[in-house]
């Protein structure tokens, strides 16, 4: 039963009974995976032969029916992914959205609000601009900041580094210089390379044995280069790297760009938001110091895809960086007061990001925000108290942030790094065909490490402890593989 089953008339319409049948199956789906996602696979391997066969054709030319469409969705699409939102995945970063942050989506889609400028949604503007101030205000940045929503972390930090550009240098841009450290994540890199800078105005400097950017090291590039006759301009701080949720010296940071006349960009993509909770304040001290600040609603704020934030410690400093006056926006024009986001950022048509953190934080208000941070970052301390419990494990990087890195180390055996990079990475795969959790690895001072992000609030402590017994059992089968391995060529 494929073909079309539609009675309006109307181009590209549907009856009001067909869009009450589409909506209620669409909604009935999504309720049913909110309510049963913890059930199942965290992922499902296809192959991607198979998917290709499935799901290549050529161009409908005529319609198929919503439910033949609805379940080819279900079943190969929907079937068939890594859930980022399952209480077991801790895998790079979850992304633990949440059903008011689908169905806000789903109405900013369906009214497809227009959030670039103020004629076009006055109400979608003054949300975004109060949601921004809030997230301005838990940072702690001063009244003048201000920002706007983005897809996420990577704009957010292209954003950032165009407005870094545009108001350090306005003239000469050939010999400027960024600094950062090797743990910052990759988008950095890219907003520089899109951005027009080469690699040798790039200082990525060496970490230190906590992952962090060493002062002393940042100071001495930048003197370097000042007496090389080169531009410094920007540092780059991380507030939660990606790897192990190390936190850069943000407030010795601060005071030395300051000196410096250097710009401090902040990417806490990740782990800004943990300034909702003590431990993560006290982690976080001298972010409210930065001059730009990337801050991830669809990491910590449990947020669904795409949803980035961009805080800038002048509000001013976007326009000057963005603002143009073409003839065909002239009837856009604003009161002194008003706002035109797509004056604010690269984006001129832009989707209402902003009303699904509106709504999450109206409906379950601040509090509940508050404790699910807080117990994503007290789930990677009890996998940290766990691993040190028990002898064959080796803590590599303590929790931080909600992030935790270790080893598989079997007692008893001499193992090269080599094999134990490589019990650990069976380790991992073992644990992605087995479907009950997801870790990933990551590479730290050539160690190949276990990686775990703790940030689902629905993540309970038998989830954890569940997950470290399999861990350590695919550990033992994989080091007496290797065992076995060695007695047969000895
Ligand atoms: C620290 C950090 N910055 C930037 C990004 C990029 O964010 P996005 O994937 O939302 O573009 C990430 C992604 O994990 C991140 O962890």
């Amino acid at each position: 039963m494929n073909t079309t089953t539609l009675t309006s008339k109307k181009l590209l319409q549907l009856s009001r009974e067909e869009m009450q049948t589409l909506g209620y199956q669409v909604i009935d789906l999504l309720i049913d995976h909110f309510d049963t996602v913890h059930n199942k696979p965290v992922t499902q391997k296809i192959e991607s032969s198979v998917l290709k066969e499935r799901l290549y054709e050529s161009i409908p030319k005529t319609g198929t029916s919503t439910q033949f469409v609805m379940q080819q969705l279900q079943n190969d699409v929907f079937n068939n992914v890594m859930h980022h939102n399952h209480p077991r995945f801790f895998a790079y970063v979850p992304s633990p959205n949440n059903f008011i942050s689908a169905m806000a989506d789903t109405l900013a889609s369906g009214f497809n609000i227009f959030a670039g400028s103020y004629k076009a949604a006055p109400g979608a503007t003054e949300i975004e601009l109060m949601t921004v101030d809030w997230l301005r205000q838990l940072c702690d940045l001063p009244s003048e900041a201000g920002g706007l929503f983005v897809s996420g972390g990577t704009m957010a930090n292209l954003t950032a580094l165009t407005v870094a550009r545009h108001i350090k240098l306005p003239n000469e841009k050939q010999n400027a210089i960024v600094y950062y450290s090797d743990q910052t994540h990759s988008s950095i890199e890219r907003a520089l390379y899109i951005l027009g800078f080469d690699h040798t105005q790039m200082r990525k400097l060496p970490s230190d044995e906590n992952f962090c950017l060493r002062l002393s090291d940042l100071k001495h590039a930048v003197f370097k280069d000042w007496i090389a006759g080169n531009l410094p301009f920007c540092v780059v701080a991380n507030a939660g790297t990606t790897n192990t949720g190390a936190v850069d010296p943000l407030s010795e940071l601060s005071d030395f760009c300051l000196r410096e006349g250097l710009w401090l960009h902040v990417d806490g993509a990740y782990g800004a938001a943990s300034i909702l909770c003590e431990q993560g304040r006290s982690a976080l001290k001298g972010l409210e110091l930065c001059d730009s600040l990337s801050l991830d609603p669809h990491k910590r704020l449990f947020q669904s895809y795409e949803a980035g934030c961009l805080l800038v410690r002048n509000r001013n400093w976007l326009k000057e960086t963005f603002c143009m006056r073409p003839e065909y926006l002239s009837d856009l024009e604003l009161q002194q007061e008003e706002v035109n986001f797509y004056d604010y950022g690269i984006q001129l048509t832009r989707s209402f990001r902003a009303l699904k953190l509106w709504m999450s934080l109206k409906i379950f208000g601040l509090e509940s925000f508050e404790k699910a941070v807080q117990q994503g970052i007290a789930l990677a301390e009890l996998v940290e108290e766990n691993l040190r419990a028990s002898t064959c494990w080796q803590v590599i990087t303590p929790a931080q942030l909600g992030i935790i890195t270790f080893q598989y180390i079997p007692e008893g055996l001499n193992l090269s790094l080599e094999d134990i990079n490589l019990i650990n990475s069976r380790i991992i795969e073992r644990m992605a065909k087995d479907g009950f959790a997801m870790l990933s690895t990551t590479k730290l001072k050539n160690r190949l490490v276990l990686r775990m992000c703790t940030i689902n609030p629905c993540t309970t402590e038998a989830d954890i402890r569940k997950t470290l017994q399999k861990l350590r059992h695919f550990g033992r089968v994989e080091a007496s593989i290797l065992q076995l391995n060695q007695q047969k060529v000895s």
